[in-house]
C-alpha cells in the first residue's frame, strides 16, 4: 500500500489539549491515528533569523511528524502576512478586511518553495501526498518543478470565493493554475466546488466533464484533475463514547455544580472573526431583552481561545468583544449570575464532550466557514434520550448536512434570538427526533469515510 505524505501548516499537538487546535489539526490527526502515515508540516515555533534548513522528527505510534520551525520574516510574511491577511479573509468573503503586499506574496511563494525543497527528497516513488489548506496552495506545482511524479492530492479547509471575490487577488490566475497542478483537489461543500469550476470555466478557458464517481474532471492550464466535494467530518463513534465516559467528568461536574440548575447555552471557537462572535454576543443580549423568562436561569459559555494573536484584525476583535460580554453582563447581570462566561483559554477534547453534552444548546453561527467541526462534535456529544439543540449558521458547511438543526442567519440578530427561544422550550420528542437524524448523518459520513473517500479518489489518478 502506499504510504500517505501529509502535508499542512499546522501539525497537530502531539499531546491532546497542549493548544486550540483548529479543525485542520484535529481532523487530520483524527484520520491518521490509525492508519499513520507522514506528517510534515510547521512545528509552531518562531526562531530569530532565516527559517533552519532542517526539519525534526519525532514517532508515536504509526505517525510520523517531520515539522520545521520558520524563521521571524517568513512567519510575518507568509503566515501572518499573505495566508492569514490575504488569503483568509479573502476566502471568507471579507475583502474588506483583505490586505494585498507583493512582499507578503513573495514571502508565500517563498516558504512553499522552501516546504517543496525539504520534501522532495524525502518522498518515495509510490507516495500519495496530500496537501491541506490555503498556506500551501502552491507547495504541489513547486513539488512538480523539482520532479516529483507522485500522486499528488491537495485539500481546501476554508470555502472557496466567488470568482469576483477571488479576483481581488492580483495573483488570483496563478493560484488557479497551482491548484490544477494536484490530481485531486477537495472542497468541503458544492458550494465550494461550484465556485471553482465557475473561475475554470469562465476566466481559465478551462473544460469541466462529470466524473461517476462524483465531482468533475477538469482540464485546465495543459492538466487534467479531478475537483470534488468532500464534506470532512468527524471520529463520531469515538467521540459519542467520550462524551457519555465524560459526561461525570470533574470539569463536568464543576461546570454542573456552578451552574446550579441553570440551563446552558455553549459556543466554542478560536477567536476569529469569521465566527461572527460580536453578532452572537448580540443575540444573546436580544434573547434576554426580548425573552426576560430566561434572565437568571440561562448561562452562557463562550470558549474563544486566542489564535493568529500578532495579526492586527485579531487584536481588535479581542478588545470589543471583552468590551461587549463586560456590557450585556453590566446590564443584565445579578448578584448571583452572570450570563455570559466568556473564556479566552483553550480546552481539551474530552474536557469538551463533557461541557457540550451537558450543554442545552450548542450555539455556532459563523459569518462563513469551511465547514465548522464543533457543530458536528456537539451533536455527536449529545445525550440521545435527552439532547440539546443545535443552532446553526446557514453561512456554515455543516449546515448542507446538518439539516435538522434550527438553522439561522447569523447577520440577524432578533432571529437567532428566536432561535435560542425555540430551542430552550422545545418538546423533548422534537429534539430527539432532530437529533436521531443528525446523528445519523454524523455516522454515515464520520472521519474515517472522509479520509477513505479522498484517498481512494487519489489512488485513482492520473486523472485522463
Ligand atoms: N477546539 C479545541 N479546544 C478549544 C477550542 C476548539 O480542541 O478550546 C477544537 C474543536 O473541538 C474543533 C476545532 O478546534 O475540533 C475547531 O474546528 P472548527 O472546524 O470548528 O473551526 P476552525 O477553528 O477550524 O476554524
Ligand atoms: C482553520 C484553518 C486551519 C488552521 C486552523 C487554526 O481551521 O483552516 O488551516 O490550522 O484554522 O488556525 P492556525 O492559524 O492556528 O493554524
Amino acid at each position: 500500500m502506499s504510504r500517505l505524505v501529509v502535508v499542512s501548516n499546522r501539525v497537530a499537538p502531539v499531546e491532546e489539549g497542549k493548544q486550540a487546535a483548529g479543525g485542520l489539526a484535529v481532523a487530520v490527526l483524527a484520520a491518521l491515528k490509525r492508519t499513520g502515515g507522514i506528517w510534515f508540516g510547521w512545528s509552531g515555533t518562531v526562531v530569530d533569523g532565516d527559517t533552519p534548513q532542517t526539519p525534526a522528527s519525532a514517532v508515536h505510534g504509526r505517525l510520523t511528524y517531520t515539522m520545521l520551525d520558520l524563521g521571524r520574516r517568513d512567519f510575518e510574511e507568509y503566515y501572518n502576512g499573505f495566508a492569514n491577511q490575504t488569503l483568509w479573509p479573502l476566502f471568507h468573503f471579507r475583502p474588506g478586511l483583505t490586505s494585498i503586499s507583493r512582499r507578503n506574496r513573495a514571502g508565500y511563494e517563498r516558504v512553499n518553495g522552501f516546504f517543496a525543497a525539504v520534501l522532495a527528497p524525502m518522498l518515495k516513488p509510490d507516495d500519495m501526498v496530500w496537501v491541506h489548506d490555503y498556506h500551501l496552495i502552491p507547495c504541489g506545482r513547486k513539488l512538480r518543478a523539482l520532479g516529483c511524479r507522485q500522486r499528488m492530492g491537495f485539500f481546501l479547509h476554508t470555502p472557496f470565493p466567488a470568482p469576483e471575490v477571488l479576483k481581488i487577488l492580483p495573483n488570483h490566475r496563478d493560484l488557479v493554475e497551482d491548484l490544477c497542478a494536484y490530481d485531486v483537489v477537495g472542497f468541503h461543500t458544492a458550494a465550494d466546488l461550484r465556485c471553482f469550476v465557475n473561475y475554470v470555466l469562465l476566466d481559465a478557458g478551462g473544460m469541466v466533464d462529470p466524473h461517476p464517481d462524483g465531482g468533475v474532471v477538469v482540464r485546465a492550464f495543459g492538466r487534467t484533475l479531478l475537483a470534488r466535494a468532500f464534506p470532512i467530518s468527524i471520529d463520531t463513534a469515538a467521540l459519542e463514547r467520550t462524551a457519555e465516559t465524560n459526561a461525570r467528568s470533574r470539569h463536568a461536574e464543576r461546570l454542573r455544580e456552578s451552574l446550579v440548575g441553570r440551563r446552558l447555552i455553549i459556543g466554542v471557537d478560536r477567536l476569529d472573526y469569521s465566527k461572527g462572535l460580536p453578532q452572537r454576543f448580540e443575540a444573546f443580549e436580544a434573547f434576554l431583552e426580548s425573552y426576560p423568562e430566561h434572565r437568571n436561569r440561562v448561562s452562557f459559555l463562550q470558549i474563544a481561545p486566542p489564535t493568529r494573536e500578532e495579526v492586527p484584525e485579531y487584536i481588535t476583535l479581542r478588545r470589543e468583544l471583552s468590551e461587549k460580554a463586560g456590557r450585556v453582563n453590566g446590564r443584565f447581570a445579578e448578584f448571583d449570575w452572570v450570563p455570559i462566561r466568556y473564556l479566552n483559554k483553550s480546552f481539551g477534547q474530552r474536557v469538551l464532550a463533557g461541557f457540550h453534552r451537558q450543554a442545552a444548546v450548542g450555539l455556532v453561527t459563523p459569518m462563513r466557514d469551511g465547514m465548522n467541526l464543533v457543530a458536528k462534535e456537539y451533536v455527536a456529544c449529545q445525550n440521545p434520550q435527552d439532547p440539546g439543540v443545535l443552532v446553526l449558521s446557514e453561512f456554515a458547511g455543516a449546515a448542507q448536512e446538518l439539516t435538522e438543526a434550527l438553522i439561522v442567519n447569523p447577520y440577524e440578530v432578533e432571529g437567532v434570538a428566536d432561535a435560542l427561544q425555540r430551542a430552550l422550550t422545545m418538546p423533548v420528542e422534537e429534539r430527539r427526533e432532530r437529533h436521531a437524524a443528525l446523528i445519523a448523518t454524523l455516522r454515515r459520513n464520520d472521519i474515517g469515510a472522509w479520509r477513505e473517500t479522498y484517498v481512494r479518489a487519489l489512488t485513482k489518478a492520473p486523472y485522463q
